[in-house]
Formats: structure tokens, sequence, C-alpha cells
């Protein structure tokens, strides 16, 4: 089933399968303290993101008002409302590497992919989120890249390394 995303403008690929699986992780923490953000979160891995129309669903689930269901989704930063790509690039902006260059990486990736941060190239194939200290302070600036970390980058080095990730 194919659907049209109005809150992020995207199409929501939702399968009947996972419409179905949404149904039963909903039904498993209805009624359970903490409820809303178990289900987020399960439904967030079973959908890559949580478009609209899975709020609603959740919302009509556990019988609770969706503007309750949007303000969790917005206020948590591991909750996204656009679908991330097949490879996360996480730039590490904390103060160490941000003395050490950290904006000039993220000008880079973003002008080699085109995008800003927090967007996702329109092939899916990456998309950049911005964090704070990854704990490798005194090797910055870091990225990382799914699991891969690169220490004290240089913006040159970048296009190598995304020519790495298919
Ligand atoms: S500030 Fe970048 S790893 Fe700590």
């Amino acid at each position: 089933m194919r659907m049209a995303c109005e809150e992020c403008r995207c199409s929501a690929e939702i399968t009947q399968d996972k419409w179905e699986k949404l149904d039963e992780i909903i039904a498993k923490y209805k009624g359970r303290p903490g409820a809303l953000i178990q289900v987020l979160h399960e439904a967030q891995e079973l959908i890559g993101y949580l478009p609209r129309e899975a709020q609603v669903r959740v919302a009509e689930g556990l019988d609770i008002p969706l503007s309750e269901v949007y303000s969790v989704v917005t206020f948590y930063a591991l909750f996204s409302l656009k679908p991330k790509g097949r490879h996360q690039i996480n730039v590490c902006k904390g103060t160490a590497c941000y003395v050490r260059g950290a904006d000039r990486i993220l000008e880079k990736l973003e002008d080699t992919l085109g995008i800003t941060e927090g967007d996702t190239t329109s092939d899916g194939r990456f998309s950049i989120e911005v964090v704070r200290c990854m704990g490798a302070c005194g090797l910055g600036p870091v990225i990382r890249v799914d699991d891969d970390i690169y220490a004290r980058l240089k913006p040159d080095r970048v296009p190598e390394i995304l020519k790495k990730y298919d």
C-alpha cells in the first residue's frame, strides 16, 4: 500500500504486513506504563521512521490524542519524521571537534551530497545528522558513517570515504 504522507511530503511505503505488525506492537503495549515511547520505538524500527499515518495509527490504537504522539515524536531526537538513508552519517559538532574544523567537514559533506544536515539524498543513499560528542574528542574532527568512525578528518577525504558506501 502506497500512501502520501502530508507531514513530510514524502511518499510513505508501508506494506500491509507492516501495518499488521504495527497493530501487534500497539496491542502488546496498550495499557502499560510508558506504552507510547515503547510503541514509537518499535514502530520506527519496523518502518524506519515515523510518518504521519503511523502516528495516527498509534494514537488511535492507544486511545490518545494525535497531538500527544506528535509532541513525543518531535521532542526526542531519536525519533524521525523523515525517512533515513541507507547510510547514516553523524557529524560531531561537540566543542573539541568544532574547534578542529567540524564545520568544514559538514560543509564538504553537504556540498558533495547536495543536502543539508537533517536531510536524506534523493536516491536514499545517505542521511546527515549533527551530533554532540562521540566520546573521541582527542581524535577530532570525527564523523561516523554507520558503524565506521573516521577521525582527524580533513575535508579532502570526504569524497573517497563516501565512495565506500553503495
Ligand atoms: S567533541 Fe567530537 S568526539 Fe567529543
